[in-house]
């Protein structure tokens, strides 16, 4: 059986979780790989809401594997709170394994992260989730990293730690920032490293076993296409490859079986943090748009900015996932609008481009090309197959598709699981 990939096809928040839930009915195993608590995607079942950060969102359904694979940066304090506050809510959590090869990340990366932004001038800060992602990520790459395998044998865990604690509190010294609590970091450590050490398994094995069972696998990404370290907005981007490739690599997945590609696609625009945006609404219709969507951050609680949908950027996205099926999202955030505007290609220097550029400062200064549809003007929230959908909410979303050329598969018209409509087989 083919593993199945969805990924987030703008700037992270396209409703990825809602859409792994709904489709985890069909599959027995869900693996994350890449990112870490930076990441929030939120379930709503029934009347419970959920906001999960590392645990994959398969954890809803019985029976389902839950993997969280080599490519992470995991923080062991942050993972084991969010555990606990699942099994509180009633949730099986013996389903949930970590692999041995995630990194680790502590207190003082993200200390390091939120001194570096600090740092930053204004116009050239990320606005990270300050939750010490790039750092870890840093560390894993300069080879000084420490990985959850260590969760599994504290005392050498403990050497590590102090080592690379040391080295950080050295470096906030120097730059006359305070210095982090050892000790009592530690503790908290060590704690977690207890809690998880149970869950801490060669999720290769694990994943690659599954596949030659003939188990239904989908892989779940964080944060959106646009912020992948290489095809993203650099360097206003995350630290990982948030792009289909990246669970290849994130969960140790032979390219061979890899099936298909979901993109989760908002059918608007929202960015939070830093970095170009052109197609970005400053004024009341942007407000308006976040007030709707209820467009604030699931991780910091940041408003994000909102903006017209940007077709440019979209089709560049489907482009390097490969996105065979897309699902659009939030299509009810439009319902009261009369006019909708689509950007179609961008100016730069008077001359017209449909493709994406690659520099951040070019992305800067285009001027947005756009077209215009008339709105539909009622409500979609209660539509419960495509054909309910009012005629000019069909045609809006299948010019998007047209636009970014790639085929609409489920629509969804609200955060609850009975609000997704099929449109072709999935
Ligand atoms: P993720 O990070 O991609 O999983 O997305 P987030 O959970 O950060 O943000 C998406 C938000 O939109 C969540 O609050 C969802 O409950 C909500 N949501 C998902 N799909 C829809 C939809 O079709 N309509 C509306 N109104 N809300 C949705
Ligand atoms: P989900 O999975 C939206 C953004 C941050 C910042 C940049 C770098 O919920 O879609 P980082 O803390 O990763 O170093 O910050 O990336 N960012 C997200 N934006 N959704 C996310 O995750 C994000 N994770 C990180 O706001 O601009
Ligand atoms: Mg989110």
């Amino acid at each position: 059986m083919p593993v199945d990939i969805l990924v987030g096809t703008q700037w992270g928040d396209e409703g990825k979780g809602k859409l792994i839930d709904v489709l985890t009915r069909e599959i027995d195993m869900v693996v994350r790989f890449q990112g870490g608590n930076n990441a929030g995607h939120t379930v709503e079942i029934g009347d419970k809401k959920y906001v999960l950060h590392l645990v994959p969102s398969g954890v809803f359904r019985p029976n389902v594997s839950c993997v969280i694979g080599n490519g992470l940066v995991v923080d062991p304090v942050a993972l084991q709170q969010e555990m606990q506050a699942l099994a509180e809510r009633g949730l099986d959590i013996s389903v949930v394994e970590l692999s041995d090869k995630a990194h680790l990340i502590f207190e003082y990366h993200k200390l390091a992260d939120a001194l570096k932004e600090e740092d930053l001038e204004v116009g050239r800060k990320i606005g990270t989730t300050k939750r010490g992602i790039g750092l870890a990520y840093a560390d894993k790459a300069a080879r000084t990293g420490i990985r959850a395998i260590q969760l599994t044998d504290p005392d050498e865990l403990e050497v590590l730690f102090r080592e690379q604690a040391e080295k950080y509190n050295e470096l906030f010294a120097d730059a006359n920032s305070q210095l982090m609590d050892v000790e009592a970091e530690w503790r908290k450590v060590k704690a977690a490293a207890a809690f998880l050490a149970p869950h801490v398994k060669d999720t290769v094995l694990t994943v690659n076993r599954a596949i030659r069972a003939g188990k239904r696998i989908l892989c779940e990404g964080a944060q959106g296409a646009l912020l992948d370290i290489d095809h993203g907005t650099y360097p206003f981007v995350t630290s990982s490859n948030t792009t289909a490739g990246g669970a290849c690599t994130g969960a140790g997945i032979a390219p061979k079986h890899i099936g298909r590609v979901w993109g989760v696609m908002k059918a608007y625009t929202t960015r939070v943090g830093e970095g170009p945006f052109p197609t970005e609404l400053t004024d009341h219709s942007g407000e308006a748009l976040r007030g709707v969507g209820r467009e604030f951050g699931a991780t910091t609680g940041r408003p994000r900015r909102c903006g017209w949908f940007d077709a440019v950027a979209s089709r560049y996205s489907c482009m390097i996932n490969g996105v065979d099926k897309l699902a659009m999202t939030k299509l009810d955030v439009l319902d009261g609008l009369s006019e909708l505007k689509i950007c179609t290609s961008y100016e730069i220097n008077g001359q017209i481009t449909a493709d994406m550029p690659n520099d951040a400062k070019t992305l800067n200064v285009v001027n947005p090309i756009y077209e215009s549809m008339p709105g539909w003007q009622c409500s979609t929230a209660t539509a419960r197959s495509y054909h309910e959908l009012p005629g000019a909410a069909r045609r809006y979303l299948e010019r998007l598709a047209e636009l970014v050329g790639a085929e609409i598969a489920i629509v969804s018209v609200g955060p609850k699981r009975d609000q997704t409509l099929t449109v072709q087989a999935i």
